[in-house]
């Protein structure tokens, strides 16, 4: 029930109607009986300023951020935990005194990955895209893996795999990147993290023949069963669909604003029975 007391967590974007998020998180905050509710608030880019000091004043404990805001927040908030610092952009605020930045993005992705094939270390990983979404995932996942990054644009797959092989301190062994359309053989898992895929008749990244015997993951969730993911089941490969990411990213979320740990299953069940 909604009270006096109950604590207010919100996602700032533009546009934000067609998030899973409130979905999800009110189903998490139920099922542990946190008194804790969670809206979607649509902010124009030139309200963004008055969002933090806004937050502080009416005592709202934290948000999620989306596109176009994930950069731009920075400016705003008080501190950044390492994550955000690495990766350039928050998805993530716990406000209190202070509003600290957090990107979960990319450790969703890991959870995403382990919670189906276990601990994912000593891999090569090919992440295609090099925008926000893909740095967020190759910053995590180069931390204990080789990471070929593969782009339409080869300069922004170059920039970024510089950039990784400074801040995590790794070799051009360890970081690559490749144009799009380049041999998988050595490769463990491909991840999509391009948009390629939303729109009906997008063409995939790669066929089902070079994707024998990989993990498969793709960050599209609309729709669930995106090209790349077709092709992968062709082969009866291991295919991950983009729920588990956007999932294990709101699990940690969650766990930044109230110290609890949520329960995965009733995210999910909850997000399917919005999409039926
Ligand atoms: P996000 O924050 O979701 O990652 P983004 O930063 O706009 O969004 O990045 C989109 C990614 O999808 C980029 O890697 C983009 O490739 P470019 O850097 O060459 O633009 C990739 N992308 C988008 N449409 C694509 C298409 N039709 N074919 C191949 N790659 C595409």
């Amino acid at each position: 029930m909604i009270d006096s007391k109950t604590k207010l967590v919100a996602l700032i974007g533009h546009p934000v109607e067609h998030s899973l998020s409130p979905i999800m998180q009110n189903a998490a905050f139920r099922d542990k009986n946190l008194n804790y509710v969670y809206l979607a608030f649509d902010v124009l880019p030139e309200k963004l300023k008055y969002v933090i000091d806004g937050a502080k004043a009416l005592g709202i404990v934290g948000f999620n951020v989306t596109i176009p805001h994930k950069i731009e927040i920075i400016k705003y908030l008080d501190k950044l935990d390492k994550s955000a610092e690495l990766i350039g952009a928050v998805n993530t605020i716990k406000v209190d005194k202070e509003a600290i930045g957090y990107n979960t993005d990319g450790i969703g992705a890991r959870k995403a990955l382990e919670e189906k094939i276990g601990k994912v270390e000593n891999k090569n990983i090919l992440i295609f895209g090099a925008g926000g979404a893909a740095r967020a995932v190759a910053f995590e996942l180069a931390k204990n893996n080789n990471i070929i990054i593969a782009n339409r644009t080869l300069d922004k797959a170059k920039k970024l795999a510089e950039e990784i092989i400074e801040k995590l301190g790794k070799n051009s062994d360890e970081v690559k990147y490749v144009p799009l359309n380049t041999d998988l053989k050595d490769v463990d898992i491909v991840i999509n993290a391009t948009s390629v895929g939303m729109k009906k008749d997008d063409k995939p990244l790669a066929t089902a023949e070079q994707l024998r015997g990989k993990v498969v993951m793709d960050l599209v969730y609309n729709p669930l069963e995106t090209p790349l993911l077709k092709e992968a089941k062709k082969v009866n490969a291991i295919a991950i669909d983009g729920l588990g990411m956007l999932i294990h990213q709101g699990a940690e979320a969650f766990k930044i604003w109230t110290g609890v740990e949520p329960n995965i299953n009733v995210m999910r069940e909850a997000i399917m029975k919005y999409l039926n």
